[in-house]
């Protein structure tokens, strides 16, 4: 099966600046205050960090363990390598998942890393000076194509900022693992530290007073910082931590396993999974905590920051705060934040692409150019729906489905495939094998029984969360017969469109969802194909 001559990663280095490039993404920066301020600052860290020691460092192993495994047999992606661990014919099928999350992210991913390049061109080209607040908003909006009137315009600036982000993207990935990932990632993610650090300090250092701050930005630390220990019992909050690690982590896409798919067969990866891990949340807690939310207090108080989470506190508050610097440092400034967001970005695309890649390659013997020209047509054709219905709530839809449902779906599964059908003996020497770190023996119990469990409560959970994440309430409710209370944001209250009214946004979201699910079926059949034709004599 050595049809493909084999990529390598180069050093170790690169493979971890790589690795770390992969996870530290726009999660870091954007989603990662956005989840914070949604879910009560200090309240959301203690969920967050446990449920980075319980299930997001274990399903690294997981991942890191079944990508080398599954490298060394030639499968550079989740079907062929999930096909190897079992008996079963059905779990390359279940394997479809990690193409077809990668495909889907891509596509909404990219769109939103090219916002980034516009807007770090904008800043510098001092497109915002003198602006006042409104403009700056109504200047995002714009740019999206939907204005305050409710009518749609073409985004045409958009769409070629789009399309300069995927053609980059391209480029990287046609030159391979190596020269292209590799080497990217060695040059954008020191720029992403330095950048990202003097941000920081910036931020911090902001007293009340100056450059026109109302409040220390240091408050908004504390907001972060100060744990809320009432908050342990909200399972709305453990929900959206759990959620977050997932996201941050690049777990449950198959991306993760695409990489470690280019090791050698005694190459660590219990050391690597654990580095790239801490190096990741360190950028999270620390940089990405760092920023947006001390200068959005600095300038509005605590108060006020509920109402500014999410991509408007990035591309409307940011701008708009830094624009108290004067227009020089207001230009750096905006520079500097949005870049930083546009190299986070890049490296995260460029490892949803791989696993599409490689499973071209590997199984319809396609050249890295071709693969590459695919990919690329694929991701713009896929977010044409994302980009001309954003309002109508495409966008979310594919977030909803292909970037978090599909995430907790497949993490599940292959923690089930490995840890159970491979069996927890056989899990435990492939995680250990070659390992430079002696991982405690409390793991493997951690791994068999914790993990799942973990995995299995935070999907029930999403399946049936009560309105407004008011646990207690619900079951009262239910117990008074009145029934289980949905909230719209659960996975089936989703399904069952509870609280919207709008006919033409549910027959939207049913378009969407039955074109996810039609993409999900071609890469099925393409899978089904693959084995038909190249890799039926390998069984
Ligand atoms: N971890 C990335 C971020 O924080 C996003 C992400 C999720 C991702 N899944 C991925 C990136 C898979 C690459 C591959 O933004």
């Amino acid at each position: 099966m050595a049809a493909q001559k084999k990529e390598r990663w180069a050093s170790r280095i690169g493979l971890i600046l790589a690795v770390a490039g992969n996870a530290v993404g726009l999660g870091n920066f954007l989603r990662f205050p956005a989840q914070a301020v949604d879910n009560g600052g200090g309240a959301f860290i203690i969920p967050y960090l446990v449920s980075f020691l319980l299930m997001g460092i274990p399903l690294l192993w997981v991942e890191w363990a079944i990508g080398r495994h599954g490298g060394q047999h030639g499968h550079h992606s989740t079907p062929g390598m999930l096909d190897v661990l079992g008996r079963s014919p059905i779990l390359k099928y279940f394997g479809v998942f990690g193409i077809f999350t990668n495909l889907v992210v891509a596509a909404y991913y990219c769109y939103i890393e090219s916002w980034t390049l516009a807007y770090s061109f904008y800043s510098i080209t001092g497109a915002f000076n003198g602006m006042q607040p409104d403009e700056i908003a109504t200047y995002f909006d714009n740019y999206l194509g939907s204005n305050s009137g409710g009518t749609f315009n073409f985004p045409v600036t958009a769409i070629i900022f789009f399309l300069i982000t995927i053609l980059l993207n391209l480029w990287i990935l046609s030159k391979g693992i190596s020269r292209g990932i590799e080497k990217a990632s060695k040059i954008l993610m020191p720029i992403l530290f330095v950048f990202g650090i003097f941000l920081a300090i910036r931020a911090l250092t902001l007293t009340a007073g100056e450059l026109g701050a109302k409040h220390d930005a240091i408050d908004g630390l504390n907001f972060l910082w100060t744990p809320d220990m009432n908050a342990l019992t909200n399972p709305k909050v453990w929900l959206a931590a759990a959620g977050q690690v997932f996201f941050t982590l690049s777990v449950g896409m198959g991306s993760i396993l695409c990489y470690a798919a280019y090791l050698r067969k005694k190459d660590d990866v219990a050391l690597n999974a654990v580095s790239a891990g801490f190096m990741n949340e360190s950028v999270e807690v620390i940089l990405g905590g760092s920023i947006v939310i001390p200068i959005a207090v600095a300038y509005m108080g605590l108060e006020s920051l509920a109402s500014y989470s999410g991509f408007g506190m990035s591309f409307k508050t940011l701008p708009t705060l830094f624009q108290n610097w004067g227009p020089i440092f207001a230009a750096l400034g905006g520079f500097i934040w949005f870049s930083l967001l546009f190299f986070a970005g890049i490296t995260s695309s460029l490892a949803m692409g791989q696993p599409v890649l490689a499973f071209l390659q590997d199984s319809f013997k396609f050249t890295r150019n071709k693969a590459t020209i695919a990919f690329g047509i694929t991701i713009f054709i896929l977010a044409v729906p994302t980009i001309i219905l954003y309002d109508a709530g495409a966008f979310g839809e594919y977030d909803f489905w292909a970037g978090t449902f599909s995430l907790v779906v497949f993490a599940l599964g292959e923690s089930v495939i490995f840890l159970w059908i491979f069996g927890i003996d056989k899990a435990w020497a492939e995680i250990n094998k070659g390992a430079d770190i002696k991982i405690p023996i409390f793991f493997k119990y951690v791994l068999k029984y914790v993990t799942p469990t973990f995995i299995i409560i935070v999907f029930v959970a999403s399946l049936i969360q009560p309105a407004g994440g008011e646990w207690s309430q619900a079951f009262t409710s239910l117990f008074s017969g009145n029934g289980w209370p949905l909230d719209p944001g659960s996975v089936i209250g989703n399904v069952l469109h509870i609280g919207v009214e709008d006919p033409d946004k549910i027959f939207i979201t049913n378009l969407v969802r039955i074109l996810l699910v039609i993409v999900y079926a071609v890469i099925g059949t393409l899978v089904y194909l693959a084995w038909k034709i190249k890799f039926k004599e390998a069984k």
